[in-house]
């Protein structure tokens, strides 16, 4: 007994000391992971008690009331599809029915490229999962490439580019003077790339500027991008959020497919279907051929297999359902636009109360940009002074989340707006 005891002892010792390594030490030299710029404001926002406070952080819609908001037609389209369905798996690509609904919004009701099934397509897990699907394509198949990414940009590109290891370079995009685009430096940038880059763009609704090109501009882009044989890749999670209606949304990409572009691009439901937690979203990839695509369709599923299988079904339903209706689509439309005009009216609310309070500086730029987003000018510190001294929250680039201003906090935001900027 006493025998067996010692070398039970010697076991466990030595699965205890592994080197210089005991039991409890595995994991000691990992670090807290830093905040994330945009969810980590929501996690502040949450832990704090002050009944004035404000989150105009996120980008996720509220009513006038700041209350999450569930659409008609999704709720109706639940109904209709509520104890219908069985909850199998779904193909590694996902919903045949959604992806085909989701490229007529990108590519074009009547779109040849789809008639020609020239477009791999795979439901990927919101607009993140389709940049990093895409990203993890791009490292695999074009192993030398870089990606080149606007600045300023959503904070998440850096993260999904970096993960799949593909080099980043930027481009110029906002100027921070002017508060618009940056055009003639990011015409340079563009010739100035090597032949045959790879360039993120977002389709609509810059995140986190709401500066977007004009339509003269978007074709001065597409020209010049296609004389150097760049790669467009488009991120459109605002699609409907620029103008209220997602087919003016999508004039950049249908500029770049008339210029002959062979494109990516990234779909997201999460805001103009308001559906952020169910992550139903789209890559597709324009190819040369129908035997490219489904080459290019085979190996998006095999990059999506060992990280997640196949994607969720219940989201994908939701659209399916709405999109093939003619009746819930046109309710959709209309409530894209109730959204999108919503956000419209608390842009000229903001600048107008600002205004009143005699700010010194100008608020321009609040009317003039569009989309979900409202990008300040506030540095840093002042976007901490709002938060310590007036429980506003917002990302530290002085990014509005214009989705999360109201009626009722309008005035407020406004004066703590001007408190913190008026001796800038
Ligand atoms: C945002 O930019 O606030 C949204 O796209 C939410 C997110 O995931 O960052």
């Amino acid at each position: 007994m006493a025998a067996r005891t010692t070398i039970y002892n010697k076991i466990l010792q030595k699965s205890c000391n592994f080197g210089t390594r005991s039991m409890s030490s595995w994991w000691t030299h990992v670090e807290p992971a830093p905040k994330d710029p945009i969810l980590g404001v929501t996690e502040a926002f949450l832990a704090d008690t002050n009944p004035e406070k404000v989150n105009v952080g996120v980008g996720a819609y509220r009513d006038d009331n700041g209350k999450p908001v569930v659409l008609e037609c999704v709720r109706e389209s639940e109904r209709r599809i509520a104890g219908n369905q069985n909850m199998e798996y779904l193909p590694m690509g996902g919903s045949v029915k959604m992806v085909d609904e989701t490229l007529k919004l990108a590519y074009g009701e009547n779109s040849d490229f789809i008639k020609e099934k020239r477009i791999a397509a795979v439901q990927a897990l919101s607009g993140t999962g389709a940049c990093r699907l895409f990203a993890d394509f791009q490292k695999r198949f074009r192993p030398e490439s870089q990606i080149y990414i606007p600045v300023p940009t959503w904070s998440n590109h850096h993260n999904i580019w970096r993960d799949a290891l593909v080099p980043q370079r930027t481009f110029h995009y906002y100027h921070p003077e002017t508060k618009g685009l940056d055009f003639a430096s990011l015409m340079d940038d563009i010739k100035n790339a090597p032949n045959g880059s790879f360039f993120l763009l977002h389709a609509c609704a810059h995140n986190p500027t709401g500066v977007d090109p004009t339509e003269e501009q978007w074709k001065e882009i597409s020209y010049q991008m296609k004389s150097k044989g760049h790669f467009p890749f488009f991120d459109m999670a605002y699609q409907g959020f620029a103008s209220g209606d997602p087919e003016r949304d999508a004039k950049s990409i249908r500029i770049f497919l008339e210029d002959g572009h062979l494109i990516g691009c990234a779909q997201s439901y999460a805001k103009n279907m308001g559906l952020y937690g169910q992550r139903v979203g789209c890559l597709s990839v324009l190819c040369d051929d129908e035997k490219q695509a489904v080459a290019v369709k085979s190996q998006l599923q095999q990059i999506a297999r060992p990280m997640y299988s196949n994607p969720p079904v219940h989201g994908a339903l939701i659209v399916s359902t709405i999109l093939s209706s003619p009746d819930l689509k046109e309710l959709w439309l209309k409530e894209v636009k109730v959204m999108a005009d919503r956000i419209i009216g608390m842009r000229t609310a903001l600048k107008e109360n600002l205004e009143k309070l005699g700010s010194p500086l100008s608020w321009e730029h609040i009317t003039e940009q569009i989309g979900m987003f409202c990008y300040s000018g506030m540095t840093p510190e002042q976007v901490d002074r709002l938060r310590s001294e007036y429980h506003i929250y917002m990302t530290r680039n002085g990014r509005i989340s214009m989705a999360g201003v109201t009626t009722g906090n309008v005035g407020y935001l406004a004066n703590a707006i001007n408190e913190v900027t008026k001796s800038a």
